[in-house]
């Protein structure tokens, strides 16, 4: 099997699992107990939140442990909304090609009487930090804009986003569940006041994430309960998946710029392959993406059938999101960026993994090549638009 979706998910680290073990095991106690067997594991969650804060640049008091990235981008745009609605503030920034948990977050509060401003990101999927200094008004209460898109790869210029933001004093919130140990990621070099991110993404387990939040930039818990995380988060700890969480951070953190490099290579490598196909377009900047992310549209195909074709010749991608998939409906992101409802419809994205060789991409081009030929010779899409009934947009 050649595993081609790592932006769905990725495969625990070896270093991670021999992290977490001990607290399925031994350790088991709960962190709120005042026994020796609850210290320890008390113990376990402070040093994991500092590697956690260490590998973003944060403070370990400025992280807060969550389920994930969703429940992470619900908590930051939850919190900021209703502080500044307390002060009478009631606009929202974001942009088209948000992930789901935060594009969701944002319809309820438009719901609620919240106004929201969803900035263009053009052909490229990129975000013009200029259109953000023009939507910005006295009434803003936040900006939210994705680090990376889990579709398409493409890259946000976050620094200038967030320096724009921190001149108004407007509180900046980015998803970097695709972003954090990937590429380079330091809240505080990048003006970044809340920051959501998901273990199950650089090879932690699923289930846990962490929410930054910059000292001074008050959070709301979305959940009543215990006392747990200061009060903001209640619930027994997941304290298992925590310390795994921060094992495989900083595992990836070390080896990023290597990986990346390599990545990019692949990445290259395959984009050029996939581009032979006649009819064909990447999806995303080229540039501006992250190293190991692969987006493409082909006319006169379904996306869904070349997913299961790939399949059986044991390579596994996505058409989209993994959230997305099996929906009929085409990715909000692929229409965002221009393509038309059935060339969006024909998408494959392909995410490689560290342990990715040149052999496997390579396998994976012809496969594509020929799934895709294969499709075509009984599209009546792709007839007709070979007998000039209709035109080719790609
Ligand atoms: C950009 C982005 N944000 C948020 C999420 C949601 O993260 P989780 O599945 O950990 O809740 C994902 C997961 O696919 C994602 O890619």
């Amino acid at each position: 099997m050649i595993y081609a979706d790592n932006a769905a998910t990725t495969k625990m680290s070896k270093t991670a699992i021999a992290a977490m073990l001990p607290y399925l095991d031994e350790i088991y106690g709960n962190p709120s107990s005042l026994y020796l067997a609850g210290q320890k594991a008390k113990e376990a969650l402070e040093a994991a939140r500092q590697t956690v804060a260490r590998c973003i640049g944060a403070e370990p008091r400025e992280i807060l442990f969550t389920s994930g990235g969703s429940e992470a981008d619900n908590q930051a745009i939850r919190s900021a909304a209703q502080f500044g609605a307390a002060k009478g503030k009631r606009h929202i920034i974001s942009d088209t090609i948000e992930h789901h948990a935060v594009l969701h977050t944002l319809k309820k509060l438009e719901g609620e009487g919240f106004e929201v401003t969803y900035l263009p990101v053009h052909e490229n999927g990129i975000v013009r930090p200029q259109e953000l200094e023009a939507a910005l008004r006295d009434d803003t209460c936040l900006v939210t804009v994705m680090t990376a898109n889990n579709e398409i790869g493409t890259i946000q210029p976050i620094r200038e986003l967030g320096a724009l933001c921190r001149a108004r004093g407007v509180p900046f919130h980015t998803d970097a569940v695709q972003a954090v140990g990937h590429i380079p990621v330091h809240v505080k070099d990048d003006n970044i006041d809340l920051l959501s991110a998901a273990a199950h993404k650089f090879h932690g387990p699923k289930g846990v994430g962490f929410l930054y939040a910059k000292r001074g930039v008050r959070l709301q818990s979305l959940i009543e309960g215990g006392a747990q995380e200061r009060g903001l988060r209640a619930g027994t700890e997941n304290v298992g998946g925590i310390v795994a969480m921060a094992a495989a951070l900083e595992e990836a953190v070390g080896t990023m710029e290597e990986n990346a490099k390599k990545l990019a290579a692949l990445r290259d490598r395959l984009i050029a392959g996939i581009s032979e196909i006649p009819h064909s377009a990447l999806n995303g900047d080229a540039a501006k993406r992250l190293p190991g992310n692969v987006s493409f549209c082909f006319e006169g195909i379904e996306g869904e059938s070349l997913l299961l074709l790939l399949d059986d010749k044991g390579i596994c991608a996505s058409s989209g999101s993994a959230c997305t998939s099996g929906s009929l409906d085409p990715s909000h992101v692929l229409l965002a960026i221009g393509r038309v409802h059935d060339v969006a419809h024909g998408s494959l994205r392909l995410t490689l993994g560290e342990d990715a060789t040149e052999a496997q991409t390579d396998e994976i081009i012809a496969a594509v090549k020929d799934v895709v030929a294969h499709l075509r010779s009984f599209s009546p899409v792709w007839r007709d638009l070979c007998a000039g009934k209709g035109k080719f947009i790609l």
